[in-house]
């Protein structure tokens, strides 16, 4: 979408801007309600609080909400949960869910898990 110079500075508000924000509101909810621990049903929005409010290992995390502690052991959130805390990862190319960059053999536990299930 483009704007004249005159609706981008105009006083009301800077739309390409607005909409902008508009995206990544929308966008951040989404993330939010993107699930975390698969197991137990917990969002990547309860995970975040719980980083925003102090929690720092993935142990941490678990105590104030939960996570990793469902049938797989954190198996498969853990990743994405230490990911969330700032630990390297990759997406899965298969189901996109992150692979921590340190894990060896570097396989996707979500992939991984899915298989033995079957
Ligand atoms: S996915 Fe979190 S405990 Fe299984």
């Amino acid at each position: 979408m483009c704007y004249t110079a005159e609706e981008f500075t105009a006083k009301e508000g800077h739309p390409a801007i607005d909409e902008l924000e508009q995206k990544a509101r929308e966008q951040a909810v989404i993330e939010n309600f993107k699930p975390a621990c698969l197991c137990n049903k917990i969002r990547k929005g309860t995970v975040l609080k719980a980083i925003q409010a102090g929690a720092k290992t993935f142990e941490q995390v678990s105590k104030r909400t939960g996570v990793g502690t469902g049938p797989c052991g954190g198996r498969r959130c853990g990743s994405m949960v230490r990911g969330m805390l700032g630990e390297p990862v990759v997406s899965c190319g298969e189901c996109g869910w992150p692979v921590l960059v340190g894990a060896s053999p570097r396989v996707c536990p979500r992939c991984e898990y899915a298989k033995q299930e079957t």
